[in-house]
């Protein structure tokens, strides 16, 4: 088992029956997804939302039956993957293109659990192009602007045409190389009309299982204990 497989399924030990339960994206949570289907089927009984059409598709082939987001109240847990994440647990996120959903989910969760493997851990966040979703009306004009800031951007293409998210969106990725502070960047970046939502995500993990080797490391919000 590779590190992001070991993570993941650790994760599905937190999930208890009758949970509403957030999936994320990625390939981290569609090693969690196969781990969490198996429980399914053996009996869990749980309701789940999704972060993006790329989950549902695979949480609905597997079995999973996912929920309508506005039809229900609260998630009890999220389990979401990440791209960097640093010692207070802040991340970057978005590096499939589901940063929007993802951040609306775990918005609404009472506890998100990120999964990641050993490489994902950084001291400081930004090495990861950071994700930021715009419109695609004047984007052009935008990406200008991220330039004149030295934010080195980047619109995120797949093979010759332009990414889209599930939100119709394109994503501009920046290289911004240290992000010192990632809620003034936030705050700054969502200042732009155009700008939809960023992949920082701070103050959002409660709890980070990653793979180190064999083992998974529970680093918890405050203090950092192995397993
Ligand atoms: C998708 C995400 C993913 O969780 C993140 O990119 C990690 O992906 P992977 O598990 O494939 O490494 O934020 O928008």
């Amino acid at each position: 088992m590779n590190e992001k497989q070991i993570a993941a399924e650790y994760a599905v030990d937190y999930v208890e029956d009758g949970m509403i339960v957030g999936l994320g994206t990625g390939s981290t949570v569609a090693f969690m997804l196969n781990k969490l289907s198996q429980r399914v089927k053996t009996g869990l009984t749980i309701k789940a939302v999704s972060t993006s059409a790329a989950t549902t598709k695979l949480a609905t082939t597997l079995g999973i039956k996912i929920s309508k987001l506005n039809e229900i109240d609260e998630i009890d847990l999220t389990i979401d993957g990440a791209d960097e994440v640093d010692e207070n647990l802040n991340g970057i996120k978005g590096g499939g293109g589901a940063l929007l959903y993802e951040k609306i989910v775990a918005s609404i969760s009472k506890k998100n659990i990120w999964i990641v493997d050993s490489k994902k851990l950084v001291k400081t966040l930004g090495k990861f192009p950071l994700p930021v979703e715009v419109v695609q009306y004047g984007s052009n004009h935008l990406f200008k602007e991220f330039e004149k800031k030295g934010y080195k951007p980047g619109f995120r293409n797949v093979g010759k045409n332009r990414f889209i998210t599930d939100s119709n969106n394109y994503i501009i990725d920046l290289r911004m190389d240290r992000i010192e502070d990632p809620s003034v960047l936030d705050i700054k970046l969502k200042s732009y009309p155009g700008v939809v939502e960023t992949g920082l995500f701070y103050n959002v993990a409660d709890l980070v299982l990653a793979g180190i080797g064999d083992s998974v490391k529970v680093i918890n919000k405050k203090k950092r204990e192995q397993t």
